[in-house]
């Protein structure tokens, strides 16, 4: 995606919501060098990850509110260009809870968005679908937000 939009630049605020173990979080650093701009990159997931150069890594159950105070305390005066979400819930097998589980996530990561977001930044979030749900696949999104 950030080959067609661009959206991974020097001097961005990234968020990657669901960071572990580092995949998209590494792309994130590598494009948009925060070692030599102003660009920051913080990760959350519950689950520990292993340092990044060019990463904050918060620990957190993005349900939370300590996990949400913890990311705008990383944030500081700063608001995020980018907010990902590759959160993925853990499966159980049933499509219609599945689907919800990841629904659920989604909503979650909107909820971060609305708080951290700067106006007319991007909100990317990867949501599952389960066949039968009679829902649509969707996965990019950018929206303007504001707190
Ligand atoms: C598909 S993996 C993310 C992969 C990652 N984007 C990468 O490139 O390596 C989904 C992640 O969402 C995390 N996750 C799911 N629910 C979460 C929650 N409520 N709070 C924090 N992390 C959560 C899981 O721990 C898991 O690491």
């Amino acid at each position: 995606m950030d080959d067609k939009f661009s959206f991974l630049r020097p001097d961005t605020v990234v968020v990657d919501l669901g960071c572990f173990s580092g995949g998209w979080s590494q792309v994130c650093v590598e494009r948009t060098l925060p070692s030599s701009s102003s660009s920051m990159v913080i990760g959350v997931d519950k689950v520990r990850m292993d340092p990044l150069d060019g990463h904050t890594f918060i620990q957190g159950d993005v349900a939370a509110e300590d996990t949400l105070q913890a990311l705008q305390a990383a944030l500081g005066d700063r608001r995020a260009d980018v907010v990902l979400s590759d959160l993925a819930p853990a499966l159980v097998g049933l499509k219609y809870e599945d689907h919800m589980a990841s629904m659920q996530c989604c909503l979650y990561a909107a909820r971060i968005m609305e708080k951290v977001l700067r106006l007319g930044g991007w909100f990317i979030v990867h949501g599952a679908q389960s066949r039968g749900t009679g829902a649509r696949t969707w996965t990019p999104a950018s929206t303007p937000s504001a707190r």
